[in-house]
C-alpha cells in the first residue's frame, strides 16, 4: 500500500459524476466532512460516460475557492483513483433496470465493488476507511472488503445513518421534541425494506421513547401499535416515498448522511447507526456487513454490545439478516464475493 499523506487527507468519490456525488463535493470541499482545520484532495472516480459530468463539478469547485481544497483530480482508472486513498466513498452503483432481477443487480454490482474493493487493497494508504453508499450498500460492502483481504475488515462499512437520521426525524414530529433531544437509536439490518428501526433503547430528553410515546398517544399499547404500523414502515420504505414523491431516488439527505457517517467516524460519536462487517456480535454470522448501534473513538466504528434484544426485536433483526445472508449466497453462487 501506498504511504498516507500527511498534509492533506485524500478522499476518493466513485460516481462523482452523479446525483449525490455533486451534492456530496461541495459539502466535503467547505469542510463539512473533516472540520476547518483539515485540507482536503478530492479524487472523482467516474465511468467514461460519467467523466464530463465530474468535470463539470470539478470546474464549479475550482470556482468556489475553498480554501481547504488542495487539489481536484478525475479518472476513470480505479487504481489512480485509491492511490494513497485515506477516505473511500463508494458512491457510484449501478441502478436496477427494467426487468432486472435483484440477482442481477447483484451480479452487476459485483462487477463495480470488486474490482474497486482490489483497487483499494492495492494502491490505499494504510489508514483508509471506506463507506459504501451505492445500493445494495451491504452486500457492495462486503464485496470490495472480500476484494481487499490485506485491509482490515473493519475499515470496510456501508450507509444506514440516512435510515438513522430518517428514524429521528420521524420521531420528532410524533413526540414534538428537537433532533438533539433524541439519544440511542439503532437501525438493525439491512439498507432496505427489511430493516429494523429500533427505540426499545432510544430515549428524549433522557426518558425512554416507548414511555413518551405512551404518554401522548394514550398508554403502551397504542404506542406499540404506531410503531409497528406507522413508524417502522415509514422508515424502512422512506427511500421508495422519496422516489416516488420525488420522481428520483434521495440525493441531498443520502449525501448529509455520508457526511455524517465519515465526520462521527473520524472525530467520534458516543452513539449512532452503521453497517459494519460482523464479529458474530448479536448473533449476526461473521463476515455480513450489516447495521448495528454503533461508536467510535475516532479510529473506526465498534459495534454497541450487551443491549437486552426482546423476542419482537429479535425477530425483526432476524428477518432482516436473513435476507443479507441470502443476498451474500446470490454473489457466492454467481461465482463473486
Ligand atoms: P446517479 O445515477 O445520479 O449517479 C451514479 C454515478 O455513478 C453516475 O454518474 C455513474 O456514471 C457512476 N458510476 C456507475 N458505475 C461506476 C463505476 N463503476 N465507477 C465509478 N462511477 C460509476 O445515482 P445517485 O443518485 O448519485 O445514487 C448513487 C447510488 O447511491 C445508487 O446506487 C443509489 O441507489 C444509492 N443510494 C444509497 C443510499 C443509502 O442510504 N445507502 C441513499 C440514496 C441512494
Ligand atoms: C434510499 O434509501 O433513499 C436509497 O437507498 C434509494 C432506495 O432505493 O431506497
Amino acid at each position: 500500500m501506498a504511504a498516507s499523506d500527511t498534509s492533506a487527507t485524500t478522499i476518493t468519490i466513485t460516481g462523482a459524476g452523479g446525483q449525490i456525488g455533486y451534492a456530496l463535493l461541495f459539502r466535503i470541499a467547505a469542510g463539512d466532512m473533516l472540520g476547518a482545520d483539515r485540507p482536503v484532495r478530492l479524487r472523482l472516480l467516474e465511468i467514461p460516460q460519467g467523466l464530463r459530468a465530474a468535470e463539470g463539478a470539478a470546474l464549479e469547485l475550482q470556482d468556489c475557492a475553498f480554501p481547504l481544497l488542495r487539489h481536484i483530480e478525475i479518472t476513470d482508472d480505479p487504481l489512480t483513483a485509491f492511490e494513497g486513498c485515506n477516505i473511500a466513498m463508494l458512491v457510484g452503483a449501478r441502478p436496477r433496470g427494467p426487468g432486472m432481477e435483484r440477482a442481477d443487480l447483484l451480479a452487476a454490482n459485483a462487477g463495480i465493488f470488486g474490482p474497486q474493493g482490489a483497487a483499494i487493497g492495492a494502491a490505499a494508504a494504510e489508514d483508509i476507511r471506506v463507506v459504501v453508499v451505492g445500493n445494495p450498500a451491504n452486500t457492495n460492502a462486503l464485496l470490495a472488503a472480500d476484494s481487499a483481504p490485506d485491509v482490515p475488515a473493519d475499515r470496510f462499512t456501508a450507509l444506514t445513518r440516512l435510515d438513522h437520521n430518517r428514524a429521528v426525524g420521524q420521531l420528532t414530529d410524533a413526540l414534538d421534541a428537537a433532533p438533539d433531544d433524541i439519544d440511542r437509536l439503532a437501525i438493525w439490518g439491512n439498507h432496505s425494506a427489511t430493516q429494523f428501526p429500533d427505540v426499545s433503547h432510544a430515549v428524549v430528553r433522557g426518558e425512554p421513547v416507548i414511555e413518551a410515546l405512551s404518554a401522548r398517544l394514550g398508554g403502551l399499547a397504542a404506542a406499540e401499535a404506531w410503531l409497528d404500523e406507522s413508524f417502522i414502515p415509514r422508515v424502512a420504505k422512506r427511500g421508495a416515498e422519496i422516489i416516488e414523491v420525488r420522481g428520483s431516488s434521495s440525493v441531498a439527505s443520502a449525501a448529509n448522511a455520508a457526511i455524517e457517517h465519515v465526520r462521527d467516524e473520524q472525530a467520534g460519536t458516543a452513539w449512532t447507526s452503521a453497517a459494519v462487517v460482523s464479529t458474530g456480535e448479536y448473533g449476526v454470522p461473521e463476515g455480513l456487513v450489516c447495521s448495528f448501534p454503533v461508536r467510535s473513538e475516532g479510529s473506526g466504528y465498534r459495534v454497541i454490545e450487551g443491549l437486552a434484544i426482546s423476542e419482537r426485536s429479535r425477530a425483526r433483526m432476524d428477518s432482516s439478516v436473513a435476507e443479507l445472508v441470502a443476498e451474500r449466497d446470490a454473489v457466492r453462487a454467481l461465482g463473486l464475493g
